[in-house]
């Protein structure tokens, strides 16, 4: 999910004109790395091994690949909404699966600031969204 993340708003950098838009998508994918990186090196710990190239990340039934090129703002945004909305409900269940361990306490912690990047990016989204609705 991190990963398809990090893709997914890579891929649009180039396609955007706007010098702000751009830069929120360039801070979006620091983020998403953040994520990634922090959560493969959880799965490292465990002794599970992913690998991050692999045609599996890319999110089933979401749009992939040259298909980003020809989206308009309107549908990058919603698209945005859409997956954010999934990080956001994966971050939950994790928050709830580790909410009374005593041990993650650290990992619940880092999860739930996890979410509220999650939050921020889809309601950026659907600021945005609202915006060009209006014009
Ligand atoms: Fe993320
Ligand atoms: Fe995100």
């Amino acid at each position: 999910m991190e990963a398809y993340q990090v893709k997914l708003y890579q891929s649009q950098i180039q396609a955007l004109e706007d010098p702000h838009i751009k830069h929120v998508y360039e801070r979006f994918v620091v983020r998403e790395k953040e994520h990634r990186d922090f959560i493969t090196q959880q799965l490292e710990n465990l002794g599970v091994g992913i690998n991050l190239a692999g045609p599996s990340f890319t999110l089933a039934g979401i749009v992939s690949g040259k298909t980003l090129d020809l989206l308009s703002l309107k549908d990058r945004y919603k698209l945005g909404i859409a997956v954010e909305h999934k990080a956001v409900q994966m971050y939950h269940e994790f928050i709830e699966m580790t909410r009374h361990d005593p041990e993650l306490s650290e990992l619940n912690k880092k999860l739930a600031y996890f979410m509220v990047d999650e939050e921020q990016h889809e309601f950026w989204f659907k600021e945005h969204l609202t915006r060009l609705e209006h014009v």
